[in-house]
């Protein structure tokens, strides 16, 4: 999933640039954007975790690249009080960081304030419904599960590995018709690209090292059609570029 979403980003974002990014975790892709010449405002909901993006920032040497901002997705705008309005090039969001934000409707208006026009808005939103799980769990004789994201608020884990996995938030979740109905004020669709339409979902990921070989067509198959529509919708994840109008 992360090397899908970087080409995304190394194609949309050039050295030299400055992006801001919306629930940076633990900093793995602010840092990597970082290191390839880009300046990164990354933000999180957790003070926790932008203090340890500060920290390994300064441990790599990237302090004059990297910037932390303790802030939730839908007040992000308040970047604008410091760097100034339309200050960024873009910014970018993954691994479901958005659908962890109550309020989403806030968010496109709130970017507005942040991106020059032309910039670019990237993010990784998890899609109501896949093929892969549409096709795998009457396979396994769970179809409900293959609908549960639909129409619902879903307590997902923070983290797949004990002791993280007692602690759920809930989320919300996007077609990436949705997604683009919401940015459609502020943001023109660019694109989209599917994530794990064919491949299984990050929570089925124990099955891969087993069945590597079975996998690989099914990768082929993934990387061939993940930009084509309609089968680009189709994916457990979405990743949409958005352009500031
Ligand atoms: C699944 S992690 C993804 C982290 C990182 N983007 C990555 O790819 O590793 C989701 C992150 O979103 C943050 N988060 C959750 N709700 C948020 C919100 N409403 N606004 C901003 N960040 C949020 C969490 O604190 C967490 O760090």
């Amino acid at each position: 999933m992360r090397a899908v979403f970087r080409q995304v980003l190394s194609r949309t974002f050039l050295e030299g640039q400055t992006v801001f990014e919306i629930g940076c975790g633990t900093g793995i892709d602010a840092l990597w954007l970082a290191r390839s010449g880009v300046n990164v405002v990354a933000t999180d909901i957790s003070r926790e975790m932008v203090e340890l993006v500060n920290k390994k920032a300064k441990h790599e040497g990237l302090t004059d690249r990297v910037r932390v901002a303790n802030l939730r997705a839908s007040e992000i705008g308040v970047l604008a009080d410091e760097y100034g309005e339309e200050f960024f090039d873009g910014g970018f969001s993954h691994a479901g960081a958005l659908n962890m934000e109550p309020a989403l409707e806030l968010v496109p208006s709130q970017l507005r304030r942040l991106v020059r026009r032309g910039g670019a808005f990237v993010c990784s939103i998890i899609n109501k419904i896949s093929l892969f799980e549409l096709l795998f769990y009457p396979l396994v004789l769970r179809p409900r599960k293959a609908f549960r994201r639909l129409g619902h608020t879903v307590p997902i884990p923070i983290s797949r590995e004990p002791p993280l996995n007692r602690y759920v938030v809930p989320a919300r979740f996007y077609s990436p018709k949705d997604a683009a109905t919401l940015f459609r004020p502020d943001f023109a669709f660019e694109s989209l690209q599917g994530l794990q339409i064919f491949l299984h979902p990050a929570n089925l990921a124990r099955y891969y090292a087993d069945l590597l070989v079975a996998f690989m067509p099914l990768e082929i198959l993934e990387e061939t059609l993940s930009r084509v529509p309609p089968i680009n919708a189709w994916g457990h994840h979405s990743i949409l570029t958005f352009r500031r109008s």
